[in-house]
């Protein structure tokens, strides 16, 4: 990756932060072999999301739906998490407060070993009730059936623990990422086109908040001309990079 420059006022920000918050998207996982929804090779390239990601596909083919995720949850049990996911994992020890907040349900920065996580968009680890809520392992629930969704005991049929279209986020999660957003003072976005709301409304949160705000995507997004830094790189190489750079400014000064 050719070396990208850090601006003076930027060090000193790496200096001063003591809130940071880190905003993952699809593009995070990109380098541990998973794709991305959007652009060249992407999921919403090949499939349609309203057939296989929203409540209504799943009362129309529950089958169609279950499969889809039992094969997105062993690719994702496959992939291993990549120099990005174990770079973010470090700035827990570099702030006196830091947040991860992800919308990637593939459970890869909990591997890495980030604690805390915020899973805006839930996950794919888990399975839950549609109907009483009750929550199960999701691979258990696939290797005991794999073609149709289990029946819970309640009668309902068992779902992936994720977030839809046309579904509400879980309001603890999102007002917890909405306040963190709102009172750090360093912002990382790191592979996401920034699209999807209300997650994107995050950024402009920061921004609004003050927050240094760095984006690191090899495609521009919406916020780019918004933000106070933009790398252009994958995250697998940026994220380490960036992360010396930080640990660096808070240890030498
Ligand atoms: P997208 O697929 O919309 O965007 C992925 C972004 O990652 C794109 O902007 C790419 O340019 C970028 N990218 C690709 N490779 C990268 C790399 N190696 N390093 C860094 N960036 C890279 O994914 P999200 O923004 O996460 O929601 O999508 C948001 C939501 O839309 C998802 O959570 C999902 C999806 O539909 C639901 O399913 C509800």
């Amino acid at each position: 990756m050719d070396t990208f420059e850090i601006p003076d006022e930027i060090r000193e920000h790496f200096r001063a932060a003591r809130r940071a918050v880190a905003f993952s998207g699809a593009g995070v996982s990109h380098e541990s072999g998973l794709d991305t929804f959007r652009g060249a090779g992407g999921l919403w390239e090949r499939m349609r999301p309203e057939e296989l990601a929203t409540p209504e596909a799943f009362r129309a083919d529950p089958g169609k739906v279950w499969r889809w995720y039992a094969w997105r949850h062993q690719t994702a049990a496959g992939a291993r998490p990549n120099p990005a996911h174990l770079a973010l994992v470090r700035w827990e020890t570099l702030f006196p407060s830091f947040t991860l907040i992800t919308q990637n349900v593939d459970g890869l920065h909990a591997r890495a070993g980030s604690r805390g996580l915020l899973e805006l968009h839930g996950t794919l680890l888990e399975a839950r009730c549609h109907r009483c809520g009750k929550r199960r392992d999701l691979g258990e629930a696939v290797a005991e059936s794999p073609e149709e969704p289990p029946v819970c005991a309640c009668g309902g049929r068992f779902r992936p623990a994720v977030v839809w279209f046309g579904e509400s986020l879980d309001p603890r999660v999102l007002s917890r990422g909405q306040d963190e957003a709102a009172s750090c003072d360093l912002f990382l976005s790191v592979g996401t086109s920034s699209t999807v709301y209300p997650a994107a409304g995050l950024i402009e949160l920061a921004h609004r908040a003050g927050a240094c705000v760095i984006e690191v995507n090899p495609e521009p997004t919406p916020f780019s001309r918004l933000v106070d830094l933009r790398i252009g790189a994958p995250a697998g190489e940026a994220v380490p990079r960036l992360t010396e750079e930080i640990e660096r400014c808070r240890t030498r000064g």
